[in-house]
């Protein structure tokens, strides 16, 4: 039974953290013209009401991306999706973008989406929401068992998204053989992949995986707070781990990520973006 429900968190310091990496990365793969593939594994519902009473309830879009709108470290394609989103250029957004509506806002002729989602009502919101869009694939189905299955995609090259919940443990050894068994159906691929930093570090071992799996380039860039300061349950921030990366993504991760770290999760908190296996 999943309970977990992205409206409750959508725009907190992961989901920023997650979409200023996609747009990067999406900001990269437009230098060329040949068409990609988006596929998300987990993608939620689409687009969420910062006004809702799930958003108000946890707050956490406003200790997320309505404390940094006018940071100057945000990266500008992400601003200025979220202002496009919203049809205005005020930073008080109202309707935060998930991840299939950041695919989609970068989505020009011949790129193709792949929206995979589990729980019945999100898939249900999905399809209302996103069953019109041109070239867009949405699959009723288990995405880290989905994501071997449909690689090499058509067009070949591309981005994949995994961002589980992790509500179940076996999320994080499920997110490694999911990865590495579609990593070698499909070796050019970027694979850019959430988890949480913990005080109880469960991400580590799947970091671990990753780093002895042979796999090159691999990319990490984390932000978190003092573990003596968390109130949040064991979770003291969050990464991206990236196969692939497009040229760059270390530098603009490292210039922004510093400053938005602080700005996010309090004084004390620290960026770290390295190369957990290189070329
Ligand atoms: C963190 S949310 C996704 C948020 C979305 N990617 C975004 O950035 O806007 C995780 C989603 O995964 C779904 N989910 C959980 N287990 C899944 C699985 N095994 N396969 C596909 N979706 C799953 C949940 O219902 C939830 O909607």
């Amino acid at each position: 039974m999943l309970s977990y429900r992205h409206a409750y968190h959508a725009g907190n310091h992961a989901d920023v953290i997650k979409h200023l990496t996609m747009a990067l990365i999406f900001q990269a793969m437009h230098k060329k013209a040949k068409p990609f593939a988006y596929i998300d594994t987990h993608s939620g519902g689409v687009d969420y009401d910062l006004l809702s009473d799930e958003a108000v309830k946890t707050g956490e879009a406003y200790q997320g991306i309505l404390r940094v709108m006018d940071h100057p470290a945000l990266p500008a394609p992400y601003r200025d999706l979220l202002h496009q989103y919203n049809g205005s250029t005020d930073n008080n957004i109202a309707l935060y973008p998930g991840s299939p509506a950041i695919g989609h806002h970068f989505q020009r002729d011949g790129d193709k989406l792949y929206l995979m989602e589990l729980h019945n009502n999100e898939t249900s919101t999905l399809k209302r929401k996103a069953s019109r869009w041109a070239d867009t694939a949405i699959h009723h189905r288990d995405g880290f068992e989905g994501l071997p299955a449909i690689v090499p995609p058509e067009p070949r090259r591309g981005l994949v998204l995994m961002d589980p919940s992790y509500e179940i443990k076996t999320d994080y050894n499920k997110a490694y053989q999911s990865i590495n068994a579609a990593y070698k159906r499909w070796p050019t691929g970027i694979f850019a992949l959430w988890y949480p930093v913990l005080i109880a570090d469960k991400s580590q071992m799947m970091l671990d995986s990753f780093e002895r799996s042979g796999i090159r380039r691999i990319l990490m860039a984390e932000i978190s707070r003092d573990a003596q300061e968390d109130e949040s349950f064991g979770m003291i921030g969050s990464g991206m781990m990236i196969i692939n990366p497009p040229y760059q993504l270390d530098e603009q991760l490292s210039d922004c990520l510093p400053a938005l770290a602080k700005a996010l999760l309090g004084d004390t908190a620290v960026a770290n973006v390295r190369w957990l296996v290189g070329e």
